[in-house]
């Protein structure tokens, strides 16, 4: 299955690259060069300077896995609704994954997915503001397909190849990403927030549940996620209080 033929305006352009620094930096650059059409994707076989979040690298296998970058205009949102934008993402990768594993997909705040304890993918969205609105939005995935072999640096890696012990079409299923992202977008943009926030809170990693997890001055405390509040921060309610945690200040001890 390819592209379906009710598909608007995600990958249409796709520019496509045997090799390239990172998709997400060629499509910042495009942004600030020229004014792209919304949906423009960026996608390549391979990064030599792949971007993960919180600065880290992002590597992966020449051709094995899907890398590319989707430029958005969600100029209906507000900065601070900037977080139903990975809600989106992240509901996309683990829909279209869904389809391939027998195996409900998590996804670890704000916005790893999952399979069992394990990640099979990450998301770096990249946003350029304008008086006080969000103008262009770049939405970069690194989706593990059919690598097989993980640096030992990685703390618990997958693949859809090592989940299902079979070689997949990356074709299909960059198309069928394509697709879902469209569509959770056109809902996002038609007001559905509340059915996606709460489709993201159902599938959110280790909600409900007692767990330790590592604050940012080192201590170690056992707490419970119950959510996710509008701006995208975790609650964690600790004892009998609630707390809220930004990105960086709270480690999950797995
Ligand atoms: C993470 O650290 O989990 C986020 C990884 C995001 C990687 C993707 S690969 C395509 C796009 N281009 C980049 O340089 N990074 C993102």
């Amino acid at each position: 299955m390819l592209s379906s033929p009710s598909r608007l305006f995600v990958a249409k352009p796709l520019i496509e690259f045997q090799s390239i620094d990172s998709t997400n930096a060629y499509a910042i650059e495009l942004i600030s060069k020229s004014n792209p059409s919304e949906g423009t994707a960026i996608i390549a076989q391979y990064q030599t300077d792949g971007v993960g979040q919180y600065g880290r690298k992002w590597v992966g296998e020449e051709g094995k896995n899907l890398m590319l970058s989707v430029i958005l205009k969600p100029v209906f949102l507000k900065p601070t609704e900037q977080f139903y934008l990975t809600i989106i993402t992240a509901l996309s990768i683990a829909e279209v994954l869904e389809s391939h594993l027998d195996k409900h997909i998590r996804i670890k705040w704000p916005n790893d997915i999952y399979v069992d304890r394990k990640k099979i993918a990450g998301v770096l969205i990249q946003n350029t503001l304008k008086s006080s609105r969000i103008e262009y939005t770049v939405v970069g995935v690194g989706l593990n397909v059919n690598q097989q072999h993980f640096s030992t640096d990685l703390a618990n890696p997958t693949s859809i190849y090592n989940e299902k012990q079979d070689t997949i079409d990356i074709l299909q299923v960059r198309e069928q990403l394509f697709d879902t992202l469209e569509q959770n977008y056109l809902l996002l943009k038609g007001g559905k927030r509340s059915s996606l926030r709460n489709a993201y809170l159902d599938r959110l990693f280790q909600k409900n549940v007692s767990h330790k997890y590592q604050l940012q001055n080192g201590d170690t405390v056992e707490g419970v996620i119950t959510g996710v509040a509008d701006q995208g921060h975790l609650q964690l309610q600790i004892g009998q209080k609630d707390h809220l945690f930004q990105l960086n200040e709270i480690n999950y001890i797995l």
